[in-house]
């Protein structure tokens, strides 16, 4: 203490009073003497003592209820009590009320000063240990806020691995509160494809003063009321660290294994954002194997369509021949189908967009399929004033389609088909499924009752050929494609499905500002003509076969097997070449190049682009720049002599 002890005597004789404070000043006590118990109450009001010396026989207030008084008004007072014979007991009363000590006069002045020094340490060691406490509890106080405020599951197991200790954050995570799995085993709340992992983990850390950083489990979810349906559809995502707890013992014993103590993260939504990603990726990679087969495989196509319809014109074979041809004729288009499958899937099928209505899509695809198939009640809900999108009807329709047949294969027995349609504002990125651009978009959904699907199925549906049907019912390429042609749309396809009770596909489109028009071609006939067509391709077989046809429409054929050739040739007949019809795709010098090269010389050129890919990507990017048109190969002579009319007959 840096002040004087203050000290308080309360004695009835004043001169005892007087040779105390002669005494205890001369080692440095600051002294208060009084005489009476009314007298002693007064000092105690007004002065802050460390010490009072009370003879409990004072005039006035007895002993004992001054010390009731100094218990009540002065606790950090500490109290000696100073009695003759007689009043022991009063003594041992006054002791029991939290006195420090007695002593008993008459008493040598050592004994007084050691009780004094003794009563005045104890007081400080008590002071100290209030402080001390004190400040524990606002330690205490401050992580305790600290674990319950913080956003991941803090908690502490026993030897055995129960929990002793769980942050409230784990209600909000799993479902489950805190209290409820105190004493409860971590086995309780582990996802059982992760047990092994967990007992591993947790048997590790009996084995030294290890801790592991950021190990990932899989917890159950308690939401809900089936937690073990739950569980299969919502798995909660952590990683974890933790540390084992020892006691320690002497050096050279063992250390004692108490339990562990961790730290767990909630990751669900990163990892749901990383499967996502991954899947996003994997397709896309797939998209460019498939675009590229399928590419290939239209310019192999092309040369047998034309052949076959140059065989057709030529008109001079048997019956049977002919009926030979129309099989050829036949297998090629199912293997055109196929190809444009694959390249709408690999997002190279955007063909011809216009604004559409997707409600009558719906209805008109829809009640084609209702015809055939009696045994699916077909139930509608519109958006009455839905939003026009930009799309391609004949892929939208082919989508829905897939949709529908397989809703079909998922309904043996029967059952119901939900078609509906909404209009919808993306907003802020957090509601906007599967990172969509904000702005206005369509929503379509197709919901059927069939048998629904696993989540290892969910996540595989979209990959070509990838299929559950036996051999022969299904080639896998309906939902791929699929989402080739709704991603190339710059909307999302995603499903949600469980077992036994149904599936649900949702599709995202952007609405158009545009308003919805009708205006269907029919392409069938054949369209002669006799200008002068440049014919660019690198392809001997493919020259082949459309310089044949040209010609058979009666035109005049001018070919060039790479770009310095057409560019020479062009060069030297600009006015007499109606049309070039190019490739897109050929060594050295690109459709692109070549097509800016030829308007450098004519301004106006008439270009037909021609590629086994389709018109979005490269293609587009050419048609922008003002190239009249474009034709998918394989094509067959009438869609051909359609397209140069088409062209040709265009003014200017
Ligand atoms: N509505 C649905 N209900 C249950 N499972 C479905 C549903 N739609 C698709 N599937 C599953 O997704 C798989 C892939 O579908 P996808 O349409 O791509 O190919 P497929 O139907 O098997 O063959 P394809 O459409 O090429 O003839 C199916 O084999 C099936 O397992
Ligand atoms: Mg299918």
């Amino acid at each position: 203490m840096s002040h004087s002890p203050k000290i308080l005597i309360a004695d009835d004789e004043p001169r005892f009073c007087e040779s105390l404070r002669l005494l205890l000043d001369g080692h440095g006590y600051d002294i208060h003497t009084s005489t009476s118990g009314r007298e002693a109450q007064a000092l105690l009001s007004k002065h802050q003592f460390d010490m009072a010396l009370l003879d409990l026989a004072i005039p006035d207030v007895d002993g004992l209820e001054l010390m009731d008084y100094i218990n009540l008004h002065c606790p950090d007072t500490s109290v000696v009590v100073i009695t003759g014979n007689s009043s022991l007991d009063a003594a041992v009363s006054a002791i029991r009320k939290g006195a420090y000590d007695y002593i008993r006069k008459p008493f040598a002045y050592e004994e007084l000063l050691t009780t004094i020094q003794n009563a005045l340490n104890q007081k400080k060691l008590e002071l100290e240990k209030n402080e001390i406490h004190k400040k524990l509890e606002l330690s205490e106080d401050r992580y305790r806020y600290l674990v319950q405020n913080s956003p991941d599951i803090i908690y502490t197991l026993d030897s055995h691995g129960c929990f002793t200790f769980v942050s409230d954050s784990v209600e909000r995570i799993l479902g489950v509160e805190s209290s409820h799995l105190i004493g409860k085993h971590y086995e309780y709340i582990i996802h059982r494809d992760d047990l092994e992992k967990a007992k591993w983990t947790f048997n590790e850390r009996r084995t030294g003063d290890r801790s592991t950083a950021w190990i990932e489990f899989r917890l159950k979810s308690f939401m809900g009321d089936e937690e073990e349906i739950t569980c299969e559809v919502k798995n909660i995502c952590i990683e974890l660290k933790c540390t084992g707890m020892y006691e320690k013992q002497a050096p050279g014993r063992n250390e004692t294994f108490l339990g562990t103590h961790g730290v767990a993260r909630d990751i669900s939504s990163r990892k749901r954002l990383e499967t996502q990603l991954q899947q996003a990726q994997k397709l896309e990679s797939l998209g460019t194997l498939a675009g590229g087969i399928a590419h290939d495989f239209n310019n192999l196509l092309m040369v047998i369509r034309g052949h076959v319809s140059l065989m057709f014109m030529e008109n001079t074979c048997s019956n049977s021949t002919h009926k030979r041809l129309n099989k050829i004729e036949d297998c090629v288009q199912s293997a055109a189908a196929l190809t444009s499958q694959l390249l709408g899937f690999a997002r190279g099928g955007k063909y011809h967009t216009e604004p559409i209505n997707l409600n009558s899509s719906l209805r008109q695809t829809s009640q084609m399929f209702g015809r055939t198939k009696k045994e699916i009640v077909i139930l509608e809900h519109y958006e009455k004033k839905i939003w026009p999108v930009e799309a391609d009807r004949g892929q939208i329709e082919q989508v829905l389609l897939n949709l529908y047949v397989n809703a079909f294969h998922a309904m043996p027995e029967g059952g119901s088909l939900l078609l509906a349609t909404e209009n919808v504002s993306l907003g802020k990125s957090s509601e906007r499924p599967f990172n969509l651009a904000s702005g206005n978009y369509v929503k379509l959904s197709v919901t059927d009752t069939g048998i629904g699907m696993d989540e290892k199925t969910q996540q595989r549906i979209f990959e070509p050929f990838f299929t559950t049907k036996e051999m022969g019912r299904g080639t896998g390429l309906g939902l791929a494609s699929a989402y080739g042609i709704i991603k190339n749309h710059k909307g999302m396809i995603e499903v949600k499905s469980k077992i036994g009770t149904g599936t649900t596909f949702v599709i995202y489109l952007p609405a158009s500002e545009q308003e919805v028009k009708n205006n269907e071609i029919a392409y069938d006939s054949i369209l002669k003509g006799i200008e002068t067509i440049l014919l660019v391709d690198d392809e001997d077989k493919i020259l082949d076969v459309q310089r044949d046809l040209l010609s058979s429409l009666g035109y005049t054929v001018l070919v060039a097997t790479n770009g310095k050739q057409a560019i020479k040739i062009f060069d030297t007949n600009p006015d007499k070449i109606d049309i070039v019809v190019l490739d897109m795709i050929m060594p050295g010098m690109g459709g692109g190049e070549i097509y800016d090269a030829l308007r450098k010389i004519k301004p106006d050129v008439k270009v037909l682009l021609c590629s086994g890919y389709s018109e979005a990507g490269q293609a587009s990017e050419i048609l922008l720049r003002g190239c009249t048109g474009f034709i998918q190969k394989p094509f067959n002579a009438s869609e051909l002599s359609e397209k140069l009319r088409e062209i040709i007959d265009k003014s200017g």
